[in-house]
């Protein structure tokens, strides 16, 4: 993991990262798990400085240790030291260095025909003229940064007809503009720049008016299957665009939200739908990163209960389950990591 957010662990401070059920779980399944930085990785010597957790006294000690057989990556930065260890471990570190470039794994994911029902059109932007290609096309339009995450500078694009909009700017109150406006605000805010993406706006389902998403924990687990650890959904805040809970979005239990949303449908059906869709678009990326066992999904869902896959996160910060309560799901997305660590080291893979 990070150094910063190790510091935290070690020095008892809150962090969403509840690094004891690790610990909890990993004694469970016979493995015993060394929290580290890259800092305490020491390639040459195959060594790692971590903590361990001691139980009985109820706190975290310093060790040493021969560099472990399987790693799982808490971390998103990537750096040479840990492209030298996943050229040692291949599988056995998971997740992989996978290029969070939301382009990128957005066209990886479109050359699977089973998924691209479920792909929102989404388009490079390096030019006014392709912002406002897709506006013609869609009601509205998302754009977001190529590598973003926390729902940061996400805006939103509404055309509203005779070459009017409202723009939702990240910070701020929403604008009626002009088309000429609108180009000046997407020059200010440097919207056009190559870093961000523009994408076909889902007109998402509500839950008490507000837009909500799902969030799908996929996981390798037992046996190296993939598997649906949780999911939960995320409901923004009133009058918001974001589902994040970073940006003030609440986590509720989806049966809850479905029943209410769809009235008519049963919401296991909806859910069954959006889990196939979650397993084969991480069996998809496996094919390009066969490492890859650990992923949260956002997935909304239409007015139809159709659903989209919004984003696909290569560290879900796992939060939001334990932030709607649903405490079953939170402890499976610790749980299988460590399951799957389990199978790892007593299969001759990688
Ligand atoms: N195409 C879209 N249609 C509708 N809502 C969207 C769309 N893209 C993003 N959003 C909303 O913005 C949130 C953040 O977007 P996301 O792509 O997940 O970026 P981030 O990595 O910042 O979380 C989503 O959870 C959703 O609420
Ligand atoms: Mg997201």
């Amino acid at each position: 993991m990070g150094t910063t957010l190790l510091n935290r662990v070690i020095s008892g401070k809150p962090t969403h990262e509840r690094a004891r059920l690790y610990f909890e779980y990993g004694c469970k399944n016979g493995v015993c798990p060394i929290l580290f930085d890259l800092k305490g990785l020491n390639l040459k010597k195959r060594q790692v400085t971590g903590y361990v957790w001691k139980p009985s006294t109820q706190q975290y000690i310093r060790t040493v240790c021969p560099l472990p057989h399987v790693v799982h990556k808490r971390e998103l930065i990537s750096s040479p030291k840990l492209t030298a260890l996943s050229r040692l471990l291949g599988k056995r570190l998971f997740n992989p260095l996978i290029n969070r470039n939301k382009l990128m794994i957005h066209r990886l994911l479109r050359q699977n025909p089973r998924i691209q029902p479920y792909l929102p059109d989404t388009r490079g932007i390096s030019a006014p003229a392709h912002v406002f290609q897709l506006i013609q096309r869609y009601p509205t339009v998302f754009i977001k940064p190529v590598i973003g995450s926390l729902g940061r500078n996400v805006s939103k694009i509404q055309a509203v007809g005779n070459k009017h909009y409202i723009f939702y700017p990240y910070k701020g109150k929403a604008r009626s503009l002009s088309e000429f406006q609108l180009k000046q605000e997407l020059a200010k805010h440097r919207l056009t720049n190559n870093h961000f993406l523009i994408q076909q706006g889902i007109p998402l389902a509500k839950y008490h008016g507000s837009p909500f998403d799902l969030r799908v924990s996929v996981q390798k687990g037992k046996g190296g299957r993939w598997q649906i650890s949780g999911e939960v959904v995320k409901v923004a805040q009133h009058k918001g665009i974001l589902t994040n809970l970073s940006q003030n979005g609440k986590a509720i239990p989806a049966p809850t939200v479905l029943s209410h949303a769809f009235p008519n449908r049963n919401p296991q059906d909806i859910l069954q739908k959006v889990r196939r869709l979650a397993i084969e678009v991480c069996r998809t990326l496996e094919k390009t990163y066969p490492a890859f066992a650990d992923a949260g999904l956002d997935i909304g869902l239409d007015h139809k209960g159709h659903p989209w896959l919004i984003e696909v996160n290569f560290r879900d910060l796992r939060y939001s389950f334990h932030s709607a309560g649903e405490y079953r799901m939170f402890k499976n997305t610790y749980f299988n990591p460590m399951r799957y660590a389990k199978f790892l080291l007593s299969s001759k893979s990688g």
